[in-house]
């Protein structure tokens, strides 16, 4: 058998008529910046979501940036993050000349270990990006609450997050919705992904609304009147008229993920030495990534490969160990949590088409390998 780690090409075929019809909309109209599949995109999203303002711009990576730009996440000041995160989630800070303070993870859950990131408050600190990694958010009620406590501002890294929710002062919100600003990545393989890159910025604040909206266009809000050094950053047409397709399913994505995930666990959770990660409490999940925790995980992983199974790492090195962030002043040993998980984890096929006879193959694999 041959199993991809990810696949658009089932999805493509399952609802060809759909996109072929959205894209070639786009381009029958020719309303390639910002166009009407932009603003309706934003309005839909905004709505799934239950937020009162989303933003289209050009990647996760990006509504990172612009959020670090617009909240002061820069110049000399401090933002507590994750080492265990993927690079963006970071390096947004960083190359605004502010300094990320890094936090270690929770062993179960893969999350920042808030806890500790409270104790690294400092005077210069003014913001915290929690990281929603996989399957869920981190605990978003521990980091509104250190938020009020020092008075920062929190910016969600949401790029995996599309449908997790958390419950926050009682009511349960969606991932990306309960910070200032929220910034989601829709790259191919994200829950809800699109067909190149693209991303989308979120906020219940008007005032950072028209912030957002500013610097996605140079920092106007009036053709060549610039308010701001901002950039170009702005969601593509096209992408957001795939997006439309897509965000029609994509609660019956979320529940296909979910079958799989709960389909791995049964078939795998006997195996000697072989860890998944648990949902907190305070969390309902999406599997945007099933992972698992393994000895001697770089053989299983040839093994897959070998037997035509896709897997990936997220992620190998975590950030303080990184060569760009040598300045930081690190060691190895400073985050043991990640450094240990770093070399366990592993990211088995998820995707909504994926079939059962096929989850079947990779977990007879997975138990053949460990007897
Ligand atoms: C946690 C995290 N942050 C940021 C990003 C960046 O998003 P993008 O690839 O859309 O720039 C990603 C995804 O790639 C991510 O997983």
């Amino acid at each position: 058998m041959n199993i991809p780690f990810y696949t658009s090409t089932r999805e493509y075929h399952n609802h060809k008529d759909e996109f072929d019809a959205a894209v070639q909309g786009v381009m029958e109209r020719g309303d390639f910046i910002l166009g009407n599949e932009v603003t309706e995109f934003e309005k839909e999203a905004a709505a799934w979501l239950g937020v009162k303002y989303a933003v289209g711009v050009a990647s996760g990576s990006d509504a990172l940036v612009l959020g670090s730009d617009i909240l002061g996440f820069k110049d000399g000041a401090e933002v507590l993050t994750p080492t265990f995160t993927f690079f963006a989630s970071t390096s947004c800070v960083a190359r605004l000349g502010g300094k990320p303070v890094l936090v270690d993870m929770d062993e179960e859950t893969l999350e920042m270990d808030v806890a500790q990131a409270a104790g690294k408050v400092s005077e210069k600190t003014v913001g915290i990006i929690p990281v929603h990694l996989f399957l869920q958010p981190t605990p978003m009620q521990e980091v509104m609450d250190l938020g009020r406590t020092y008075n920062l501002k929190v910016l969600e890294d949401a790029a995996e997050a599309w449908g997790m929710e958390s419950r926050v002062d009682g009511a349960w919100r969606k991932a990306g919705t309960i910070g200032d600003i929220g910034g989601f990545s829709f790259f191919p393989t994200k829950t809800l992904g699109s067909y190149g890159d693209a991303g989308l910025m979120v906020t219940n604040d008007e005032e950072l609304y028209r912030k957002i909206r500013s610097y996605r266009v140079h920092g106007s809000s009036v053709k060549y009147h610039h308010d701001y050094i901002g950039y170009n950053s702005r969601l593509d047409s096209l992408q957001a008229a795939v997006l439309r397709v897509k965000l029609k399913t994509t609660q019956e994505a979320i529940i296909a993920r979910a079958r799989h995930a709960k389909h791995y666990t049964e078939r795998l959770s006997g195996i000697f030495g072989l860890r998944i990660p648990s949902i907190g409490e305070e969390n309902r999940g999406v599997y945007y990534v099933y992972n698992i925790l393994v000895p001697r995980r770089d053989e299983l992983a040839a093994r897959l490969k070998e037997k035509g199974i896709g897997t990936s790492i997220y992620y190998p090195i975590p950030l303080h160990l990184q060569k760009c962030f040598a300045y930081l002043g690190y060691r190895e040993g400073d985050f043991p949590v990640a450094e240990r998980v770093c070399k366990q984890i592993l990211a088995l096929p998820i995707f909504p088409e994926l079939r059962d006879d096929e989850v079947d193959y990779v977990c007879d694999e997975i138990i053949r390998f460990y007897k």
